[in-house]
């Protein structure tokens, strides 16, 4: 399954990875421990064995669509590092590592850093100050990265980013708490089509969205509610959590094949699908630009 189109003429970088390539963190340690979104409340705690339940058949369904799982360490006392997708944003062999808004997250980095640099990525730490939560807030599609800023990650955080790679940047400012990250509202699918909510972005952002993806499709809001943007693509299969019929119809319409599996233990900490998750080899809709390792590696 062709997951990156090596057919275009774009002098992108490649990864070394051959096939779709996923960091995961098994759920041991995960729990509602602490309350930074609307979704957190510790009176509502998460099922230990439930968990791990729905985390091992998203696990199982993600190697059954071709996916070459990687795995994080669980560790003691940092319940969500289970969602790798706010480990950092991966470009090329270069991870530019988050910088957490919230200390309950902080201790999290230490932990990412260690497993990329084990891993032979090159780790690019943000200047102080900064705030950032990689690949949760920060999403190409096509050569274009798009940022959610405001909630988590802040605005210079991301054009900083942008700089270093050496791309361009839309900057998204984010409008709800239930939609804190950018991957809980917006979900490229490929590099002109794109998933979101609107209501989760202010004014001027649905209109950046509208002029800069071609294909954009908007999620009902019962649906966003269950977390349909926070879907997971491999080659033309997207994976969300239950209940999202509407957009399981409209995938199948545009060619995509819909899988569901259930992820309710997850929407608990305000995660689902895509937060468990964190491409290593670069999403199904970016085009790396050549600029992002200071050499383009020719294909
Ligand atoms: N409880 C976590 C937090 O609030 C959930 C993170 C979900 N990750 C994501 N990429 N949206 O930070």
């Amino acid at each position: 399954m062709p997951h990156r189109s090596s057919e275009t003429s774009h002098p992108a970088v490649r990864s070394r990875f051959d096939r779709p390539t996923i960091l995961m963190c098994p759920p041991d340690h995960y729990g509602i421990e602490y309350e930074i979104n609307p979704w957190m409340s510790r009176a509502r705690p998460a099922d230990r064995e439930r968990s791990k339940e729905q985390w091992g058949l998203l696990h199982a369904l993600l190697v059954s669509l071709g996916a070459d799982i990687r795995l994080q360490e669980p560790v003691p006392g940092l319940p969500d590092l289970v969602f790798t997708a706010n480990a950092g944003l991966v470009c090329g062999d270069v991870v530019y590592l988050s910088r957490f808004r919230h200390a309950a997250r902080q201790g999290e980095t230490p932990y990412d850093k260690a497993w990329f640099e084990r891993n032979e990525f090159r780790t690019v730490s943000l200047p102080e100050g900064f705030d950032f939560e990689g690949a949760g807030d920060a999403l190409f599609c096509g050569e274009t990265l798009f940022a959610g800023y405001h909630m988590r990650s802040s605005a210079t955080a991301m054009q900083w980013v942008a700089s270093q790679i050496g791309c361009r940047v839309i900057p998204l400012q984010l409008v709800s708490g239930y939609y804190y990250h950018l991957d809980t509202c917006f979900c490229p699918l490929d590099t002109e089509t794109a998933l979101y909510y609107p209501p989760a972005f202010d004014e001027y952002a649905n209109k950046a969205l509208v002029a800069h993806v071609p294909n954009l499709i908007a999620v009902a809001k019962a649906e966003a509610e269950r977390f349909a943007c926070n879907a997971v693509v491999v080659g033309r299969h997207v994976v969300t959590n239950t209940n999202c019929p509407q957009l399981h119809k409209m995938l199948l319409t545009r060619g995509f094949t819909p899988h569901e599996t259930p992820l309710d233990e997850f929407l608990k900490a305000g995660g689902s699908a895509k937060c468990l998750t964190l491409r290593l080899d670069g999403e199904e809709a970016a085009i790396w630009p050549a600029a992002a390792n200071g050499v383009a590696k020719s294909a």
